[in-house]
């Protein structure tokens, strides 16, 4: 797929189908994180591609436990709607964790999260960039769930990606040409 079908296909996807992602795939979505730039090419970011389902379980039911311990009703009640899938059933979550030593390092991860998404709907893929994660990864256990994939000492959670493949089309958002502003 051509690169800019991808960016208008491409949508937050919540909701997808129990389907494995082909190896292949998975490979080529690795080369798109690494393809991203990083500043001063540092490259200091790590990606942990989760595809174990007793992890992603542990991680759902840690963001469930967090809400609840943060009275997040508002939150609890859409999971709720969706049986508790705080990670929407996606088979894989792509969690970048960052040197927080460095500078730029969120805008890095949010270079490499984008690349991701595009690749992902390149292959045939459906995304959601997500922050709720870090609900368990910059909570209170964060350390007891940085240990669980394995962040190092010094490497913070900045963001993560859930892939699968839709269980149904979500349409992508409204664009507000006014944002664009020639000078
Ligand atoms: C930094 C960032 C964090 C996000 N975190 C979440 C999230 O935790 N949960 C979620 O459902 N969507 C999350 N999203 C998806 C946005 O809600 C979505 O991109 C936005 O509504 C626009 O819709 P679209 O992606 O379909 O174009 C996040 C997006 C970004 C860029």
């Amino acid at each position: 797929m051509e690169l800019f079908e991808a960016m208008r296909a491409r949508s937050s996807v919540r909701e997808y189908r129990d389907e494995p992602i082909p190896p292949g795939k998975i490979a080529a979505l690795q080369q798109a994180a690494l393809l991203a730039p990083t500043s001063l090419n540092l490259q200091e970011q790590k990606f942990y591609f989760i595809t174990d389902r007793s992890v992603l379980n542990r991680i759902t039911e840690g963001m469930i436990e967090v809400s609840r311990q943060r009275e997040e009703w508002d939150y609890l009640e859409r999971l709720a709607q969706r049986d508790g899938k705080a990670l929407f059933g996606a088979p894989l979550l792509i969690v970048i964790a960052v040197n927080s030593k460095n500078n730029y390092i969120d805008v890095d991860a949010g270079i490499a999260a984008q690349n991701i998404t595009l690749a992902a709907k390149a292959l045939g893929l459906d995304s959601v960039i997500m922050a709720a994660p870090d609900r368990v990864f910059g909570g209170e256990r964060g350390e007891e769930y940085a240990a669980l994939i394995g962040i190092p000492e010094g490497y913070r959670f900045a963001i993560s990606v859930a892939v699968g493949y839709g269980a149904r089309p979500f349409p992508p958002h409204d664009l507000k040409p006014g944002n664009i502003l020639s000078v």
